[in-house]
């Protein structure tokens, strides 16, 4: 039987010559919500447009369900049952929430639309409340709520979402990372990208740090303490260490 488990094995990516992912290693199992940290240009973006085929990659191995899905096109990687929320608010600002919702289930048999539409309500409820709102006029965190509704809607087996909570309210950020952990409730496996550690730390049942394209971290969110997870990523070690984690 396939497995929906995701094993990602010495990968190397980056753009054009430019070498970002420099031999990542990361398991990340069905039903699990990974949160993955790090400093500024660590690679945490790259290696989740990586995993959704926009990156050129270099060499190492993306396993998925039994197969080597690295190479593939970001379209075949959807149909894999992956889907990517990018970092920023890209919806249709001026067309309303169901009309965003419509343009998402673009690539689903009009028959299942409806339900499909519905079904994402009944998982957002606040969406519904304002599903003939231009998403334009939405607050921040409603916007980033939409977006990851939108790739909700294509049932993904694997959710990869960059920085939800940039920009947003404590209240929005709240909201946001509530609907994720509901949807982890329901069995979706998520994989994060996150800046906001104490939140990430908070909702995530494993944390994974990046530091210049490698993991040097990877654990329970309880084994780390926010100083330590600070020093990690100022300098890749731990207080006290001599040698870079690994
Ligand atoms: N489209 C791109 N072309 C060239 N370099 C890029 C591109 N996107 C990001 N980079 C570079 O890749 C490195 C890692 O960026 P990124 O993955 O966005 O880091 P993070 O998300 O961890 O902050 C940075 O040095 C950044 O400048
Ligand atoms: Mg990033």
């Amino acid at each position: 039987m396939a497995n929906s488990d995701l094993s990602i094995k010495d990968l190397r990516a980056g753009y054009g010559t430019l070498d970002i992912l420099n031999g990542v290693d990361l398991d990340v199992p069905a039903g699990q919500f990974v949160a993955l940290m790090g400093p500024n240009g660590a690679g945490k973006s790259t290696l989740l447009k990586t995993l959704y085929g926009m990156t050129t990659i270099k060499g190492g191995i993306i396993e998925w369900q039994g197969r080597n899905i690295a190479g593939y096109k970001s379209r075949a990687i959807l149909g894999e049952g992956i889907s990517f929320v990018p970092q920023g608010r890209c919806n249709f600002p001026v067309m309303t929430v169901d009309e965003n919702l419509q343009m998402a289930a673009y690539t689903i048999r009009d028959s299942r639309v409806k339900a499909d539409r519905d079904y994402v309500y009944d998982l957002f409820p606040i969406l519904k409340t304002r599903r003939s709102t231009l998403a334009g006029n939405m607050s921040g965190g409603e916007q980033q709520l939409l977006e990851v509704a939108m790739a909700v809607l294509q049932r993904p087996k694997v959710l990869l979402v960059d920085e939800p909570s940039v920009g947003l309210s404590p209240a929005a950020i709240h909201i946001v990372f509530d609907e994720l952990l509901r949807l982890h409730a329901a069995g979706q496996t998520i994989l994060l990208v996150e800046q906001n550690t104490k939140k990430a730390m908070e909702v995530a049942e494993r944390a994974v740090i990046l530091r210049l394209g490698k993991v040097i971290w990877d654990g329970l969110p309880k084994d780390i303490t926010h100083d330590e997870l600070g020093e990690l990523f100022l300098t890749g070690k731990m207080r006290g260490e001599n040698e870079a984690v690994h």
